[in-house]
């Protein structure tokens, strides 16, 4: 079957085509069309700005990823279309959410409404081995923009979440860092690429919440040292300060992901650990948590480097689960709403 698929609950317009198969489920067509360069003059996304160029945008991103996957022709051979429903940035949401009631409703096809994290979630199913894996229960460390949680999974839909950050995100703290450091926005990138040549021992920075006892995260803290840090360091910083500041700061950030994820893992005795979200570009965390879990015996998947940051790939696979076990979050075009704050 074929999942027709639209994520437009931040900054990249993205539209994907899903072939699922007994063995795996493989994208013929994932198209984003990404606003970095709109919003990095701001420091971050701006929602009024992200809306109005989803809703630009749409068309064309649609357009090609027919073309891409060989649909010529309305989308005839598509199953159910998939969209984000939250969470995200309201006025962003609205744009993919309209877009595809439009098109459930001219072609008669199901709608089914999917939540931006369920959709990471599923990033790792996307062109591996999963199908065919017994991985439940299993633990994901789910790291983005506006997320970071220990979610315990028994079975697709089936989500527990275990820990989850007090203040703020890590990707926000990879973002705000970077901001401090005159290094750009999104900020994940930026500091690893200029962690690349620091040293992560030049400064000792705090592991916020390492021995709190329960699984919950916080990178205030840590931001803010960072932020007290540069300010003693003076204001002119050389290349090689920047350098040791980014390595120590990520250096920090991950080892508490690193060490909760796998603290939580033992205790749950769960099969197997993902890593999913936009923070799972990050190649020092792919490294450390793949190296921790797999010492204590567990399974670790992490997704394609493609599938990490958002696309609309990742919202096709979580649908197909949705759409096979036909669970209430499947809608008519009639009935889908939006929650910007949705949970899973
Ligand atoms: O999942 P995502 O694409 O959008 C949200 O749903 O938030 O995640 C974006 C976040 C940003 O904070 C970005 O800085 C971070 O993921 N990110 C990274 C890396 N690539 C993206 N953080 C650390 N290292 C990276 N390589
Ligand atoms: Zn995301």
């Amino acid at each position: 079957m074929k999942i027709l698929a639209i994520e437009t609950s931040c900054d990249e317009t993205a539209v994907a085509v899903l072939e699922a198969t007994p063995e795996t489920l493989r994208p013929l067509a994932n198209i984003i069309s990404s606003q970095v360069a709109l919003h990095a003059p701001y420091g971050g996304v701006v929602p009024a700005l992200a809306s109005r160029e989803h809703v630009n945008n749409l068309g064309h991103v649609y357009a090609t990823a027919l073309r891409t996957a060989n649909i010529s022709d309305a989308p005839r051979d598509i199953s159910c279309i998939a969209v984000t429903r939250g969470p995200g940035l309201g006025p962003a949401l609205i744009t993919g959410i309209t877009f595809a009631k439009a098109l459930a409703a001219h072609y008669a096809l199901p709608l089914v409404g999917v939540n931006h994290m369920d959709g990471h979630i599923h990033s790792n199913w996307l062109e591996t081995d999963l199908l065919d894996k017994d991985v439940f229960p299993a633990l994901n460390l789910l790291v983005s923009g506006g997320h970071t949680e220990l979610v315990l999974m028994r079975d697709h839909g089936e989500y527990e979440i275990i820990g989850e950050t007090v203040d703020d995100a890590v990707g926000e703290a990879f973002d705000k860092v970077a901001r401090l450091l005159g290094l750009g926005y999104p900020g994940g990138p930026a500091i690893s690429a200029v962690a690349r040549t620091g040293d992560p021992h030049a400064y000792e920075l705090p592991l916020p919440m390492a021995h709190s006892g329960d699984f919950n995260f916080s990178y205030a803290g840590l931001k803010t040292a960072v932020r007290y840090l540069i300010r003693d360091l003076g204001d002119d910083l050389s290349g090689q300060q920047k350098a040791n500041v980014a390595a120590s700061f990520q250096h920090a950030a991950v080892d508490i992901l690193v060490e909760k994820t796998a603290a939580a893992a033992k205790m749950h005795g769960v099969r197997t650990v993902l890593l999913a979200g936009g923070v799972s570009a990050n190649a020092l965390l792919r490294e450390r948590l793949g190296d921790r879990v797999r010492e204590l015996g567990i399974e670790y998947v992490q997704p394609v480097m493609r599938y990490t940051t958002d696309n609309a790939a990742m919202i096709a696979a979580a649908a197909y689960f949705i759409y096979a076990r036909g669970d209430h979050d499947t809608h008519d075009w009639k009935s889908l709403n939006m929650d910007a704050n949705l949970r899973l």
